[in-house]
């Protein structure tokens, strides 16, 4: 039994493996042509590492579920949880209104990701990668989550589009701390600690922009890439949302993986329905002929 986010997990939906096959040729044949694969993930490929999603059926069941299933102690903080819309915390206003709330969640999700681990799916996609640079061609992955789970699988080049739960920064100075122990913060805003000025957490709240550095080089990889695939989002939030379709309309192949359709269903090349963690190894076994 997968370790899932959610306690009653409905079945994996039928394996299409001529689907699969078909997105590993034409995984394949990029990188015969050495050319790049850009990749963009959502909550959905870190929901079997235990991290609940935004929306759809693992957003509350998978709260509900991941506080049980990893015994976690925070889990009394959780009706607190269950009870605000995560989306009105993700906000300056929401932030503006209650700094002490928003650091507690955004403290609490912190804490939870520290102790998620990577899944099968984030190993596949760092094991993309390698295959791609050992064929001389590119992988980059862009992700809206910002759990660090890629990176922690081996992905070398990650680009976090919504930033990171583990750098805040200081709202004087703007410099920027890591936080990485597995404790409390304890003091919420927390203190910066060379100024003791409260901090925030390097995150894009609903309403701010995406660091520009990441733009540039997701629209130099929607125009350059061969293959696009979309993993694990419900292609409802922009930018990232807008990706996939760019990279349709300039003829790259569009790959997609979710347990559900999504507004991009129709416009990819394959939709593969199912679960990244199991779907995704499952390309990389067809690449690697096994
Ligand atoms: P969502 O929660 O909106 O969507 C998660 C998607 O993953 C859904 O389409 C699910 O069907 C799918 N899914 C769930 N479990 C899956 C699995 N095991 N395998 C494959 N797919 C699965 O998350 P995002 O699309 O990432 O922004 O949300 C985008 C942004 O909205 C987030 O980055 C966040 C949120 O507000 C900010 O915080 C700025």
């Amino acid at each position: 039994m997968p370790d899932h986010t959610a306690p009653n997990l409905p079945p994996d939906p039928p394996i299409d493996e001529p689907a699969i096959h078909r997105a590993a040729e034409a995984i394949r044949r990029c990188l015969d042509d050495r050319g790049t694969i850009a990749i963009v993930t959502g909550a959905g490929c870190s929901a079997e590492s235990g991290i609940p999603t935004f929306r759809g059926f693992f957003a509350a069941a998978g709260n509900e579920a991941a506080a049980r299933l990893d015994n976690d102690p925070d889990a009394v903080e959780l009706p607190l949880w269950a009870n605000n819309d995560p989306i009105a915390l993700a906000t300056p206003q929401g932030f503006a209104r209650d700094p002490e709330l928003v650091t507690r969640w955004y403290d609490w999700r912190r804490r939870r990701c520290l102790k998620a681990k990577p899944n099968p799916g984030h190993l596949a996609l760092a094991e993309l990668e390698r295959l791609a640079h050992t064929a001389g061609g590119d992988c980059e992955l862009f992700t809206q989550n910002i759990d660090r789970l890629h990176q922690r699988s081996g992905s070398q080049t990650v680009h976090e589009l919504h930033g990171s739960l583990y750098r805040w920064r200081d709202l004087h100075t703007n410099e920027e701390h890591e936080l990485l122990n597995p404790e409390p913060l304890g003091t919420y805003p927390p203190p910066a600690p060379d100024t003791g000025n409260p901090m925030r957490p390097c995150v894009v709240w609903f309403g701010e922009m995406l660091p520009p550095e990441v733009i540039r080089a997701a629209e130099h990889a929607v125009q350059s890439c061969t293959v696009f695939m979309s993993i694990g989002t419900s292609a409802v939030v922009y930018p990232a949302a807008g990706f996939a379709e760019a990279a349709a309309d300039r003829g790259a192949f569009v790959i997609e993986i979710n347990l559900e359709p999504t507004p991009l269903s129709a416009s990819v090349d394959i939709t593969l329905r199912g679960r990244s963690a199991l779907l995704l190894p499952k390309i990389i076994a067809a690449l690697n002929g096994t």
